[in-house]
């Protein structure tokens, strides 16, 4: 069946929300954005394809001034408007959610942030989309703040069998060569459920060229994040299969 990403999200809400982290990349990915991200007490915050928003109610407790998530799903936004209702008052700052497909330039919010993260936005976005995004949030950013986003490994889908706890098939796609291919996979949580994911495949050399065409000429950080010993000190069994295998990278840019 050949879903879009709106069905793909609708249809598979019920094992994205979360109310703890479960997800595997919700221990190799998301802690080291809100960590990157630093102090946002005051600050005005995009969650860009926010999804259930369970980052942004992570970031909800550091005090922000708001926090405005974004996502294609309703089905997303609804769980991520409710999750955001059911917190207690003093966790934080207010959380709104919109509905907005970020491909199209007439559904790019507008008004300005001081910070902005994409958690897994990217990984669903040809060149082109990424790239009108990238310039729509240098134009948005205030001087001096962050952008920091995550994306699958693109080595990941050539390194890796098809097996849990992540993967990413490569079909007959080879690394250089395969860009805005979409390559499928899945991702489980540590209760053994696992999530269909997709990559529009990007290599490293055009996440960089994309940057430097929209803007960013400030020397980004990347990082390659995979497991660490904290990790699997803290469940062996589901982290071991990917020690030493880049799982993600981390960009954070800087207008
Ligand atoms: C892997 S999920 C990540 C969700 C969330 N950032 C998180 O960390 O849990 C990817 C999200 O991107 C959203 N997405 C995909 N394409 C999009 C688009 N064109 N515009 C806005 N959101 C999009 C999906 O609906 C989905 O919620």
């Amino acid at each position: 069946m050949d879903l879009s990403n709106r069905q793909l999200y609708n249809a598979s809400v019920a094992t994205w929300r979360r109310q703890e982290p479960i997800l595997l990349s919700d221990f190799t990915a998301r802690p080291r954005v809100i960590e990157v991200l630093g102090d946002v007490s005051g600050l005005h915050l995009w969650d860009l394809g926010c999804g259930e928003g369970l980052v942004g109610r992570q970031l909800a407790s550091c005090n922000p001034a708001r926090i405005d998530g974004f996502d294609l799903s309703e089905e997303m936004v609804h769980a991520a408007r409710e999750q955001a209702a059911a917190l207690a008052s003093d966790q934080g700052g207010p959380l709104y959610y919109s509905v907005a497909d970020l491909t199209d330039p007439a559904q790019l919010p507008s008004g300005a942030c001081d910070a902005a993260v994409a958690v897994f936005l990217f990984n669903y976005l040809d060149i082109q989309a990424t790239e009108q995004v990238l310039r729509w949030v240098r134009q948005a950013l205030r001087p001096g703040g962050s952008f920091i986003f995550t994306v699958p490994h693109p080595s990941l889908a050539f390194l890796r069998p098809a097996e849990a706890p992540f993967y990413i098939e490569p079909g007959n796609h080879t690394y250089l060569g395969s860009t805005d291919h979409l390559l499928e996979g899945r991702i489980w949580r540590r209760d053994g459920i696992s999530n269909a994911i997709r990559s529009r495949h990007k290599t490293l050399e055009d996440y960089n060229r994309v940057l430097r065409r929209t803007g960013w000429t400030r020397m980004p950080l990347i990082e390659e994040l995979g497991v660490t010993e904290d990790h699997l000190n803290l469940d062996p069994f589901f982290f071991a299969p990917l020690r030493g295998t880049p799982l993600h990278l981390l960009f954070q840019v800087q207008a």
